[in-house]
């Protein structure tokens, strides 16, 4: 058989290595500027004496293994200390246990796996468990589900609040009911849900609970320290079972460590997979990975002992400034609004005029260098803007609200493209989708596919415009498409 050339096969000869360092350089071009603060997502950064002291610290860890903390005491000694920082902030005793995980979406994993497998031990009769989770609880709850066959049961929030609604959650309870899920706070709004009515509900009904502290878990606590109002999120709050936190977002620790808290070892039990009827060797891991680098472990221990709290309190104290200064920013702006209040640096800001499309001001604002992440709408929350405003984009704060008041002035002289997509026309190419109706369609939105840079047009607005009419599931279809297109080679 005839094997086509690749242009990606690998060089008969091995490169040197400047050549291959200035190509990986080069490669870079096209990422997100995330070195100027302009960008309000995807990157924590710390100051340029942290990162290189975590760089160094992840580069030292690099080739040791943590598939076995037994043969590399001191990647356990360096999991045991981040956890230990962890649960002294976020209100654990003695009896909490926990572990470093690669990120917030495998802290949760691990959290839904623990209350599927309790149950199934404990109350066997439950053959189809239930989660609990409001619309606005990260999607690495509805990734838990899909993965581990529990079904995931979603709650409205509060239209005004973005908040959980406790009776809401009381009335979808079934005897299935193994977990309920609150947030500290949702990424999407930013507000933290009541976990002490949450938390007490569950335990009432024997049910645990889960506080997804991705975000707020390095956050919250030093908000609290710094004076502001937080209300009690953490393990102290009885009922409290489970919690994730993510070192690599406000720990401002380099990606690949995050933490599942357990409220005790017996619960932690139903985390672990063991197996030892294969022929090679035990298994016994903790966490979702086997085979995983000691980097992350030694690159956020570096940054927390680095920053310390007093460090993380200056940093938390910039960011709700800069947070307030955006709110107050935003309210002069007619044209714009905040959704909700946020309780910590995560903004979401939507459109008041119809003439103004917030999409097309991602657009405007990618051109000039920024990157600001879309929301599409769901049935709790009109599409807005996100920022996660961290310790780099505190002082780019002002700029910003100049700038959103050039594009929205910009907008109103512009004729606003005619915008008559009916999801319906849609409908005889979701019938069939396959890989070519969905090429068509790429190519008919803009979409290059031709594997350089991401694929996808420089103005999204019309590509935002079309997912955000659609309901969810055909969202769902269209963004399996498009990324099983993105990676692929040779073609
Ligand atoms: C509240 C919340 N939970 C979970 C996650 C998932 O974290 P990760 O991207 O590290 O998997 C995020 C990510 O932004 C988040 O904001």
């Amino acid at each position: 058989m005839e094997v086509k050339n690749n242009k990606n096969a690998m060089p008969q000869k091995g490169l040197p290595a400047e050549e291959i360092l200035s190509q990986l350089q080069a490669m870079k071009s096209k990422d997100v500027p995330w070195e100027t603060g302009k960008v309000l997502a995807y990157v924590y950064e710390p100051k340029k004496e942290t990162e290189n002291l975590a760089k160094d610290a992840y580069r030292m860890y690099l080739i040791e293994n943590g598939l076995d903390p037994t043969a590399f005491p001191s990647l356990l000694k360096l999991e045991n200390d981040l956890i230990g920082m962890a649960k002294d902030l976020l209100g654990g005793d003695e009896e909490v246990v926990g572990n470093v995980t690669s990120g917030g979406t495998e802290s949760i994993i691990l959290a839904v796996k623990t209350a599927r497998d309790y149950y199934k031990d404990k109350q066997p009769e439950i053959k189809e468990p239930e989660l609990i989770v409001a619309e606005t609880a990260h999607a690495a709850f509805h990734k838990a589900g899909h993965y581990l066959g529990v079904k995931v049961v979603m709650v409205a929030v509060n239209k005004e609040t973005f908040k959980m609604e406790p009776k809401l959650v009381e009335a979808a309870i079934t005897p299935n009911t193994i977990m309920i899920v609150g947030s500290a706070p949702s990424y999407a709004h930013g507000v933290v849900d009541p976990i002490e009515e949450l938390a007490a509900m569950a335990k009432a009904r024997n049910i645990l609970c889960h506080v997804d502290a991705c975000v707020g878990g390095f956050y919250l606590p030093f908000s609290k320290k710094a004076g502001y109002d937080v209300a009690p999120f953490d393990f102290s709050v009885d009922g409290v079972t489970s919690m994730s936190a993510d070192f690599h977002k406000y720990g401002y620790a380099i990606k690949g460590a995050s933490c599942i808290l357990q409220k005790n070892r017996a619960l932690r039990k139903y985390q672990i997979f063991a197996c030892s009827s294969w022929s090679g060797y035990t298994i016994i891991n903790p966490t979702v990975l086997s085979s995983k680098t000691g980097g992350p472990l030694a690159g956020a221990w570096a940054t927390l002992h680095h920053i310390g709290q007093e460090g993380y309190i200056e940093i938390v104290k910039g960011c709700q400034a800069a947070t307030k200064l955006c709110i107050e920013g935003i309210a002069e702006i007619p044209e714009l609004e905040v959704l909700g209040s946020p309780d910590i640096n995560l903004v979401a800001i939507a459109s008041t005029d119809p003439k103004i499309n917030i999409f097309a001001i991602s657009d405007w604002m990618t051109k000039r260098g920024w990157h600001i992440q879309v929301q599409l709408a769901s049935s709790s929350s009109r599409e807005a803007l996100h920022l996660s405003i961290n310790r780099a984009n505190i002082e780019h704060i002002p700029e910003l609200l100049d700038l959103f008041k050039v594009v929205i002035a910009e907008l109103k002289e512009k004729e606003a493209p005619e915008m008559a997509f009916d999801p319906a026309m849609l409908a005889p190419m979701f019938e069939n989708m396959n890989a070519e109706t969905f090429d068509n369609l790429a190519g008919m939105l803009g979409m290059s596919g031709d594997g350089e840079g991401s694929g996808l047009p420089d103005d999204l607005e019309m590509i935002n415009n079309i997912l955000n009419k659609l309901p969810a599931e055909q969202r769902n279809v269209l963004l399996t498409e498009f990324m099983n297109k993105l990676f692929t080679v040779g073609s």
